[in-house]
């Protein structure tokens, strides 16, 4: 994948000293510390590009059909390249069988935690599957993120080509994951990044994604990760939106590549770790991610965001890796500082019943 390459080398340095000193010092203070030769740094690669008169363009994702395993291998997943390999779930079972109505007869009465992004005061509900499948049907436009279907039933592994996915990923991995995305026509998730490998079944309508190489981090600046996940910066006032492109109050996006995805019912898509990405559902939409951690392939793309995410201490990636083996959405209430509280209040109702 070719990209315009648009920073110095010194301008990189300096923003990763600046990433560096955000995660062990926090962003207020950092930002106090380094306020000026920040915004100086903005101001003249902003100038830079303004003057080169370039601006990015939009690239379409490669779709490949009849990928073989090895070039898979070999040729994107090792050199961290996206892809998309058409239809290649056609034949799994999750493209044919799953659907709203399918999880609403098989789990419709379990328990989920439903972490709702948008609400500061109460960022989780505890509410039934059938309540979020309903409320998707019904257009409300509900996005039920990381549902842990294979954590809570394996013999789902069934419906996939669990062998192929094996055959696929690195040879030394720590960790692995299946995580499943319900998503209501139109529900987004913004921009953010994450060092896990994603191997992403579509199983069920489309969805879309605007895709940005790690290289262009500067662009995104960051707040530190706490976890294992990073979102864009919200002292702009909000993050960028690649669906609805304000140029005006983000104008340094205007001058970097993306890379256009969409989906299909049995696509194959390869996110590789780091990559930046934001994803839409243009209708009621089901996916589900493979995740696996590369240690030495993400230290070769990212030595640094590699090196702050093995110092992540809220909660740390130890913790985070158990959490995830029963539900990444505990992840985010141990970031939010909510778990003891979710954990006691499941456990006196438990007793209570
Ligand atoms: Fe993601």
């Amino acid at each position: 994948m070719k990209y315009t390459k648009i920073f110095k080398r010194r301008e990189r340095l300096r923003y990763g000293y600046y990433q560096f000193m955000d995660h062990f010092f926090g962003r207020e203070r950092s930002f106090r510390w380094h306020n000026k030769s920040r915004r100086r740094l903005y101001t003249n690669i902003h100038n830079r590009l303004k003057a080169s008169g370039s601006v990015g363009q939009t690239f379409e994702i490669e779709r490949r059909k009849d990928l073989t395993l090895e070039e898979f291998k070999n040729h994107y997943i090792k050199k961290g390249i996206p892809v998309v390999i058409e239809g290649q779930a056609n034949g799994w079972n999750c493209t044919k069988e799953w659907s709203l109505e399918y999880f609403k007869e098989l789990y419709g009465e379990e328990e989920i935690l439903f972490i709702n992004h948008e609400a500061i005061e109460d960022p989780y509900e505890r509410l039934l599957l059938k309540d979020v499948l309903d409320g998707i049907r019904k257009g409300e436009g509900k996005y039920y993120r990381f549902y842990p279907l294979l954590q809570r039933h394996p013999e789902h592994i069934k419906d996939f080509d669990y062998d192929w996915i094996l055959k696929a990923r690195h040879k030394f991995t720590i960790g692995e994951n299946f995580q499943v995305f319900v998503g209501g026509k139109d529900s987004y998730t913004p921009l953010h990044n994450a060092f896990s490998c994603n191997i992403f079944t579509q199983a069920h309508g489309k969805k879309e994604w605007y895709l940005y190489p790690p290289y262009y981090s500067i662009v995104f600046d960051p707040d530190p990760a706490q976890n294992i996940y990073r979102s864009v910066s919200s002292r702009q006032g909000g993050a960028f939106n690649p669906f609805e492109p304000d140029y005006d109050k983000f104008p340094l996006f205007r001058y970097i590549d993306r890379i256009h995805v969409e989906l299909n019912e049995g696509d194959v898509f390869y996110n590789p770790p780091y990559w930046w990405h934001a994803v839409k559902n243009p209708e009621d939409s089901i996916g589900v991610g493979y995740r696996w951690l590369p240690p030495m392939h993400c230290l070769k793309k990212s030595p640094l965001y590699f090196f702050l995410d093995l110092c992540a201490r809220n909660p740390t990636l130890r913790g985070s890796m158990k959490l995830a083996k029963e539900d990444i959405n505990l992840i985010q209430l141990a970031q939010t500082g909510r778990l003891d509280d979710y954990l006691e209040r499941k456990k006196k109702e438990e007793q209570m019943s």
